[in-house]
């Protein structure tokens, strides 16, 4: 016999592939049988009426990030994954944020550091590279690589990560060689430069000018160059945060010249406009919207839905870059108030990334379940080295599982939120499906909104290589 921990009885089984009504049995943390009922097993959970799915794949948050010498981060591991399983996810990838000047391979120790024994579920790190020394980029990259950080992200804009288009190539022509997925911040430094320097000049000021200073139009220049850049070296992309029609239709023409262009888009971009950055009458509350690339239009929202919806986006994740709102170290710091420039960018939003896109993709319609689960989990587990050990339901796979209730009616508050920060920007949105329990490695981490698992019960997962990082021509 099998000796089953746990089963999971009655539920309807939803896979990106599959919708199954069976029973899932678990064993040492990982998934060991499937069948139609499960009749022995040590603890057993009533799934009836509720959905099983795998535990949502988070692939892009930020945790516990050197954010300048005025704005501290609202979320360490503690609190983030904290927030993340009760928002459905068995699984981060968070960011080792290098500073311009410090060791890539000092900077990923540091968030080891940080992460140890503060999680509550599973997690990676995707490196960001700011500063690509030769060091950095022969020795370091390929180190960490080797250590399972697969990933690397590069910026076209921010003062403070900004590459040159040399160095956006240098970074590149490594990950083609080490099969390495790259990650793009697409939006254009000088563009966004020179039109908050006019706005500024203007005395526009306000949380609300975060969004003309950086029009569509720069993101999609960006996008543009990314796509070149990545063409010119053969490499595959993922294009992150996309937030419109602009951005989108350069990746369906990357697609259409046979380019290996990948792309992410995020619960901002389907619920919230540049409007709400006016806040009330155009005072400072509307800094709790101001992200990067901002909130569009509700056209916008129209052209991200027929992405998600066509396949122009793999992954749906959060962009969790949460900081702290009625603060002087966030949203509120004293030069925030003096220009948009100086609020800090992002969102809390990874505890809310699952529930919104079920309520206004599956509850509405627009996607399928099965769509939910690979855009919130398989994906993610297939583009950055985890599948399937992570992100799907099958024997011998992790035993990450969210139970899902898709009738279940709440209404997103601050107060029934488990993030560090002091606000969320869906305060009093309305939605229909929500997790009831989280299941990390065959263990209940999060039972009806209440944490029961322990702190440091996830750990550091070294990544496999992406098969989606292969070179078109290789
Ligand atoms: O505004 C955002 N998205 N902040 C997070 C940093 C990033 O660019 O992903
Ligand atoms: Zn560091
Ligand atoms: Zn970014
Ligand atoms: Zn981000």
């Amino acid at each position: 016999m099998l000796d089953i921990d746990l089963a999971i009885r009655g539920g309807t089984v939803v896979t990106a592939s599959d919708t199954i009504r069976c029973d899932v049995g678990i064993k040492n943390g990982k998934v060991a049988l499937l069948a139609e009922t499960i009749t022995e097993a040590a603890r057993t959970i009533d799934a009836s009426g509720l959905i099983v799915m795998p535990g949502g794949i988070d692939s892009h948050v930020h945790l516990d990030q050197p954010s300048g010498p005025d704005v501290t981060m609202a979320d360490g591991f503690e609190s983030g994954t904290r927030s993340a399983a009760a928002g459905g996810n068995t699984t981060i990838i968070p960011f080792a944020m290098q500073v311009k000047g410090e060791s890539l391979r000092a900077c990923v120790s540091d968030y080891h550091r940080k992460a140890e024994g503060k999680a509550y579920i599973d997690y990676g790190f995707h490196l960001v590279v700011s500063d690509p020394t030769p060091t950095v980029l022969n020795q370091e990259l390929p180190a960490l690589f080797a250590d399972g950080c697969t990933s690397f992200k590069v910026f076209m804009t921010y003062d403070d990560l900004v590459l040159s288009d040399r160095q956006l190539l240098e970074v590149f022509d490594v990950a083609r060689r080490e099969q390495a997925l790259v990650m793009v911040h697409a939006e254009g430094y000088d563009n966004i430069k020179f039109l908050t320097e006019r706005l500024e000049a203007a005395g526009k000021t306000a949380p609300y000018y975060h969004g003309p200073s950086r029009p569509q139009v720069i993101e999609r220049e960006a996008t543009h160059r990314a796509i070149s850049h990545a063409e010119l070296l053969d490499v595959p992309i993922m294009i992150v945060h996309v937030s419109g029609r602009e951005a989108m239709e350069q990746i369906r023409w990357a697609r259409q010249r046979g380019l290996k262009v990948y792309a992410e888009t995020c619960p901002q971009y389907i619920t919230l406009t540049e409007d709400d950055m006016k806040g009330l009458n155009m005072d400072m509350s509307g800094a709790k919207y101001v992200c990067s690339p901002p909130p569009r239009d509700t056209d916008s929202q129209k052209a991200i839905w027929e992405g998600l919806k066509q396949g122009v986006f793999q992954t749906f994740s959060s962009d969790h870059c949460p900081f702290f709102y009625d603060s002087p170290r966030g949203k509120l710091n004293e030069k925030g108030r003096t220009s948009f420039k100086w609020v800090p960018n992002g969102l809390p939003g990874v505890e809310t990334r699952m529930p919104v896109l079920w309520s206004e993709g599956v509850s509405k319609g627009r996607i399928t379940m099965n769509e939910f689960v690979a855009l919130t989990s398989t994906n993610h587990a297939k583009l950055y080295g985890l599948y399937p050990k992570k992100g799907t339901i099958a024997v011998g796979a992790d035993a990450d599982i969210v139970l899902w209730d898709p009738n279940r009616k709440e209404t997103i508050r601050q107060e029934i939120l488990h993030h560090g920060s002091d606000y969320t920007p869906w305060e009093g949105f309305a939605v229909t499906g929500w997790p009831v329990m989280t299941i990390a490695k065959g263990r209940t981490v999060v039972d009806d909104g209440k944490v029961v698992g322990a702190m440091g019960a996830g750990s550091f997962i070294a990544r496999d290589k992406s098969p989606y990082a292969l070179p078109a021509g290789a």
